[in-house]
Parts: C-alpha cells; sequence; structure tokens
C-alpha cells in the first residue's frame, strides 16, 4: 500500500517566523491559516508545525509548559482547529512536533516537583538526583555526574534544597524520566488528544534522547557531544527508547487515517537510525546527512547510497533534508552570494529527483540566507548565553519571511518582527519573485508540480564526467554539475536551475531531462 508520506514533500512552518495575522511581531496560527493558498500553490502535500504550545519560549516553543493547549502568543485551540480544517479542506495534511525528553522548568510537573521532597513521586518525574564534593554547610557542590548541556555548560542545575535536576538542554528544560510509567501514560495521552484534533502526523524532538543509561554514569573523557549528539552515549540513542516507539506506533495504528511519526534522531550512523523506523516503530526518520554535507559529487553520492541502503533493510523509505531551524541556511552553508544561491538551487533539484520523503524549511523556497549580522542583544537562542556568548546560536535562521517588497517587516505582518530582517529582503521575497521567470520561488513551484506528476521511484546512477552525477530516477535524469567547469549534456531539458550555455551545464548547476 502507498502512503502520503512515502513520497510527500514536507513544508517546515516555525510559526514566530512565518506569518503574523495579529501585528504583534511575533508570527502566529492565523497568520499560517492565512498562507494556505501560498502552501497549495507551492506544490507542497504537507506542513510540519515547529511548537506552538504555551511556554515561556527559553528556546523558541521547545520549552513547554502545556503540551494540550496553543500559547496565546500563537492562539488558541479554536484557531489550530480552524488552521486544521483549512489545511485539510486544501489537501495538505498536518504534522505537529512532539517533545517528550523535557518539559519547560514552568511546567506544573516540575514546579511541583521543585515543592516537594526529595524521593518523592514528584520529583520521581524527572531526573533529581543528590550532588557530590559536600561543603562545610553539607551543601553538595559538584553535580552527580559529567554530563555536558547541548546547549553549553553542565547538564545540570541545582535545585534550592540542593538537589540537582538534569537538563539535556536549556537550564529551563528538564529531562523527564522516562523510567517513570507515569510519563508513558501522559504522553500516550498527549498523542491522543492531538491525534482526535486530527493531526496527521508528528516530528518527535529529541527522539534518540528519552531514556537515559541506568546510574547515569560519566561519560567521561574524549566524547565530542555535537549539537544533538552524532555519537552514542549514557544519553543518546539508549536501546530502550524503542520500545516507547513500539508503544506510540499501536497509538498511531489505533487511528483511521494514515497517521505518521518521525523521528530526529541524531545517531553515530545510517544503521542505527534505521532502527526507529524497524516496522513497528516510527514510519520516518530525518537522514540529515544532506543538512551536512559538502557540495561535492562524492559527499552527495555517499549519502544518498548509504540512506537508500539503509532503509531498504527495514522497508522505510529514504527521507531528505537540506535545512531545518537549527541549522544555517544552506545558500550560505554553500558559499552565499550568487555561488551560494546557485549551489543551493542545484541542491534542491537535486534532493527533489530523489524518491522518498523530501522536508523543505520555510524560507528555503525564497533562497533566503543565513542572516549573520543580528544584534547580539536580540539573539534568544539559549546557546548564545549558554556558551558565555561564543556560540552565536541560530536565530539567524529564524529570522521572519518577507512575503512584500516593502512594509514594516516585508509583509510578514503589520509591524516589525521579532528579529530585523536584512534591508534587501524586500527583493526577495514572495511578491518580488511570484511570477518572475528563473526566480527561485518559481524553481520550487515548478519541480514540485513536475515531482508531483512524475513521482522518483529510484536512483539508478548513469556514467558521468568527474565532479558530476548522473541518475535516472524511474521518470526522468537529473544530471548535477558539483565542478568549476561547464560539462556538456544531451536530451530533453525538463527543468534547470541555471541556463544551460551552448549545450553545457554551468558550474554548481542540476538539471532535469526527459526520457
Ligand atoms: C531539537 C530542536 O530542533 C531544537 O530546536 C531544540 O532546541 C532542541 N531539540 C531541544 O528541544
Amino acid at each position: 500500500m502507498r502512503h502520503w508520506w512515502h513520497d510527500a514533500v514536507i513544508y517546515q512552518i516555525y510559526p514566530r517566523s512565518f506569518a503574523d495575522g495579529n501585528g504583534d511581531g511575533m508570527g502566529d496560527l492565523a497568520g499560517i491559516k492565512s498562507r494556505i493558498p501560498y502552501l497549495s500553490r507551492l506544490g507542497v502535500d504537507a506542513i510540519w508545525l515547529s511548537p506552538f504550545y504555551t511556554s515561556p519560549q527559553n528556546d523558541a516553543g521547545y520549552d513547554v509548559a502545556d503540551f494540550r493547549d496553543v500559547d496565546p502568543r500563537f492562539g488558541d485551540l479554536s484557531d489550530f482547529d480552524e488552521l486544521v480544517t483549512a489545511a485539510h479542506a486544501a489537501d495538505l495534511k498536518v504534522v505537529v512536533d512532539i517533545v517528550p525528553n523535557h518539559s519547560s522548568s514552568e511546567h506544573p510537573w516540575f514546579q511541583a516537583a521543585l515543592a516537594a521532597e526529595p524521593g518523592s513521586p514528584e520529583r520521581a518525574l524527572y531526573h533529581f538526583r543528590d550532588g557530590v564534593a559536600v561543603d562545610e554547610d553539607g551543601v553538595t557542590t559538584e553535580p552527580p555526574n559529567d554530563w555536558r548541556s547541548v546547549f553549553g555548560g553542565r547538564a545540570w542545575t541545582q535545585a534550592p534544597d540542593g538537589q540537582w535536576y538534569l537538563h539535556l538542554f536549556d537550564s529551563t528544560q528538564p529531562d523527564f524520566n522516562w523510567d517513570n510509567p507515569k510519563v508513558h501514560e501522559e504522553f500516550a495521552d498527549i498523542l491522543r488528544f492531538w491525534l482526535d484534533r486530527g493531526v496527521d502526523g508528528f516530528r518527535v524532538d529529541v527522539a534518540h534522547g528519552l531514556v537515559k543509561e541506568p546510574g547515569l554514569p560519566d561519560v567521561g573523557e574524549g566524547l565530542d557531544i555535537e549539537m544533538l549528539g552524532t555519537t552514542r552515549s549514557p544519553f543518546f540513542d539508549v536501546d530502550g527508547v524503542h520500545e516507547i516507539y513500539r508503544s506510540w506506533r499501536q497509538i498511531l495504528d489505533s487511528y483511521p487515517g494514515d497517521r505518521m511519526a518521525v523521528a530526529e534522531a541524531w545517531v553515530e550512523s545510517p544503521q542505527r537510525r534505521a532502527n526507529y523506523v524497524r516496522g513497528d516503530e516510527l514510519h520516518q526518520a530525518f537522514n540529515f546527512d544532506l543538512l551536512v554535507a559538502d557540495f561535492d559529487a562524492e559527499s552527495y553520492r555517499s549519502v544518498i547510497d548509504a540512506e537508500l541502503t539503509t532503509v531498504t533493510s527495514v522497508d522505510a523509505p529514504p527521507t531528505w533534508v537540506l535545512s531545518n531551524h537549527d541549522r544555517p541556511r544552506y545558500v550560505t552553508r554553500y558559499g552565499d552570494g550568487k555561488k551560494g544561491l546557485d549551489r543551493a538551487r542545484a541542491a534542491v533539484l537535486t534532493m527533489l529527483a530523489l524518491p522518498g520523503s523530501v522536508y523543505l524549511y520555510q524560507g528555503e523556497e525564497l533562497g533566503l540566507p543565513e542572516v549573520l549580522d543580528l544584534p547580539d542583544h536580540l539573539r534568544e537562542d539559549p546557546t548564545w548565553h549558554r556558551s558565555g556568548f561564543t556560540e552565536k546560536g541560530r536565530d539567524g535562521c529564524r529570522v521572519p519571511l518577507p512575503w512584500k517588497r516593502s512594509g514594516p517587516s516585508f509583509g510578514f505582518g503589520e509591524a516589525a518582527g521579532w528579529l530585523p530582517q536584512p534591508s534587501d529582503w524586500g527583493e526577495k521575497s514572495v511578491e518580488a519573485q511570484d511570477g518572475v521567470e528563473g526566480s527561485t520561488l518559481e524553481l520550487y513551484r515548478s519541480a514540485l508540480a513536475l515531482r508531483r506528476r512524475d513521482v522518483p521511484t529510484k536512483v539508478a546512477w548513469l556514467p558521468s564526467e568527474a565532479d558530476t552525477l548522473s541518475f535516472h530516477n524511474g521518470c526522468f535524469r537529473c544530471v548535477v554539475n558539483f565542478g568549476s567547469q561547464p560539462v556538456p549534456v544531451d536530451g530533453d531539458v525538463l527543468l534547470s536551475s541555471a541556463d544551460l550555455i551552448d549545450g553545457a551545464l554551468p558550474s554548481g548547476a542540476a538539471a532535469w531531462f526527459s526520457g
């Protein structure tokens, strides 16, 4: 049976930066609803909403204080219901984020845990421990182990009574204790709450982090913890997580329709990733390897081959991602300016020619670059302060979208947005690119329309020049020139990221050929 998510193009919406419906400078659900015609016209199959739940916004909503409500900044539950209805009426599926590794420190459970005694049932919902190295007043001065927070600094903060609690992210994001059956029950109920409201799927935040090794052992020397962990450790990719996903799968399968879940699992190898998408677990796991790959033929080919081999072994669909809200925008990653944009356009044509499911991040269809010169005092990413102001963090890919050539926030809303946009973003706006031949927006629209008509089914590599990749996907041929010289090509061009010059594909360009 073919499921919608097997070859869907899923568009990630970062609610605070997509569209501001009420003019307060912060994007919201009403803003998203108003742009559904735009999303339909773009040609995506689904939207994935980053968190819009009640939250103090210490990590832009990934710090949830109420998993069953909408933050007033973004609207309310009736706005959510209206958005789902409107999306479904436009034939768009709706995927929402679920954040099961941690809550906000403002969550009632954590507030109750702080107020309760050490050893109490309230504290057992999180990881509270006594520290080590007692001072003369009997208060511990060192945390229970050597774990570090992904955002910088140590992963433990001391409660007022001297116990320590674990937070792999910000100190306002305490980790749940998934050894506690109450946590399992709570999340089963939260899944049902949103499934009952009609969502088509979930994106599982830090899916690899929920279960910690018993005894919370030290990591020891020499473990280099990357942003979201690409190395197994006592807190990432511990085998016990799979039991959780097996139970979630049963919940999803018990609902009518074709509900799905996709894991954010940063793990050490494609083989480890495949464990998350075994037949009785989640439906997909993001493959982040293109998101971090260099723009060169060898890297791309090995990422593509590895993904196809991996998913085939567990009969899951491949997934592809070039951009998201945690990584520098790919235009900038690939060189910035014209070179970066050319390569980004070639990269997206390559990705969209591949079989499987594709995740797009809002604004990539406009060719937006990373904003590198945000004023420091406006930075909100906790990485900025937790790194002692040495890591700028992720705000540069989260700047509000430009919809119009002019206006206080280029059509994002009636007011200036929560982060300032570069002054030339009017020229990159939807209005400026709409209907303009050769614009990045029109390239995405054309590619998505063709992909919808000719759904890729395979990758058959074809002989090609050095620094070039060429493959047939069962419907059409894709040629990508990663090199610095033009490459002669032949055939009928369906679509290209740059004009061919005298029958040659320019440097940093890709084209699709019929037949
Ligand atoms: C992964 C999310 O993508 C990121 O934005 C967030 O900061 C962490 N998980 C913590 O929830």
